[in-house]
């Protein structure tokens, strides 16, 4: 179903108050409901019209990894609703070794009213939410990376107006991307599938999970490492790098590994005539993804970065109370 924007689009009241981890705390229709409060934040955003909606609340920004995206659009999108936003290094806080996970998320949660955190671990992160009586959202840990996919769909949704019946191929590394692609395009009735080379496709405990979301929202979710016959009737074609942070000493080996998966224009000459490229970023021009074919896609791969912005200020507004 596109999304209406309307002049005046009311905030959600019946998720305060929740963790946002992977996508599975939340039902398809509050899905929808997170993409279309997006939509209408970036209409106000790009009106410059104030929506300081979360006045006075402050929110903790945590990375144990580095960044560009997840750090500049969540301080901007914190600002924007009219919270204080800041940040915390792992030199001060270094989670779960100066004091227990418990301790950390229970103190903050003394200061804050919700916290940021991008780490390695997501039991890390779910364990502070277990002890927070704050939100706890998701930056990406090794294993999922939800705020990027509400991006991305928004991106999707804008694009071509409907998400449901739509099919994205994702090529490349079985990694959280690969994860939290499935499980959001499963939740909206896409039709998702990951080509990666064996032994580097997504875990099949997720895998089945995303398939059995995917039958209930008449959707499909395949893995193949076929790149060819996986991007046919794509209409939209994913990638991500092909070593993650924290793999870079496997760097070399995933280049040979990964050498038939780089979305090009022999690759995207098997997807429909209408198809998008989407990337996370950073992207490493000539790995994952040619020159030509980023340049030649990087008007909307610029739109999907900035739709973080939207999507996760969607999140705080729907989440902090
Ligand atoms: N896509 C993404 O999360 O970008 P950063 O690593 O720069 O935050």
């Amino acid at each position: 179903m596109p999304v209406s924007i309307t002049e005046s689009h009311p905030v959600p009241t019946h998720m305060k108050g929740r963790d946002f981890l992977t996508f599975l705390e939340y039902s398809p229709a509050e899905l929808q409901e997170l993409l279309s409060l997006a939509a209408y934040l970036k209409k106000m955003k790009r009106s410059r019209t104030p929506h300081r909606l979360l006045e006075g609340r402050s929110v903790a920004m945590y990375f144990e990894k580095p960044s560009n995206r997840t750090r500049c659009s969540f301080e901007v999108g914190i600002y924007d609703l009219g919270m204080h936003p800041f940040m915390l290094r792992k030199d001060e806080i270094n989670l779960g070794v100066r004091e227990t996970i418990a301790d950390t998320a229970r103190t903050l949660a003394r200061y804050v009213d919700g916290v940021m955190i991008r780490t390695f671990a997501q039991k890390d992160v779910e364990e502070m939410a277990q002890w927070s009586s704050v939100p706890i959202i998701n930056g990406l840990t090794d294993d999922y990376h939800p705020c990027q996919v509400l991006a991305d769909l928004l991106t999707v949704q804008e694009h071509f107006g409907e998400l449901k019946g739509r099919k994205l191929t994702y090529v490349g590394d079985g990694n959280n991307m690969a994860n939290s692609l499935m499980l959001g395009c499963a939740m909206v009735g896409m039709d998702v599938t990951i080509a990666s080379p064996s032994g580097y496709q997504p875990r099949p405990d997720i895998v089945a999970q995303a398939q059995s979301i995917a039958k209930e929202n008449g959707a499909t979710v395949a893995v193949s490492d076929d790149v060819k016959g996986a991007v046919k009737n794509a209409s939209v074609v994913y990638t991500d790098v092909w070593a993650s942070m924290g793999q870079e000493a496997e760097a070399e080996a995933r280049k040979v590994a990964f050498k038939d998966y780089q979305v090009n224009a022999a690759n995207m000459a098997n997807a429909l005539p209408e198809a998008i490229v989407l990337h996370c970023l950073p992207a490493h021009r000539g790995e994952e993804i040619s020159e030509e074919v980023l340049e030649k896609f990087a008007p909307v791969i610029f739109e999907q970065a900035e739709n973080r912005l939207h999507a996760q200020k969607a999140v705080m507004a729907a989440v902090i109370e």
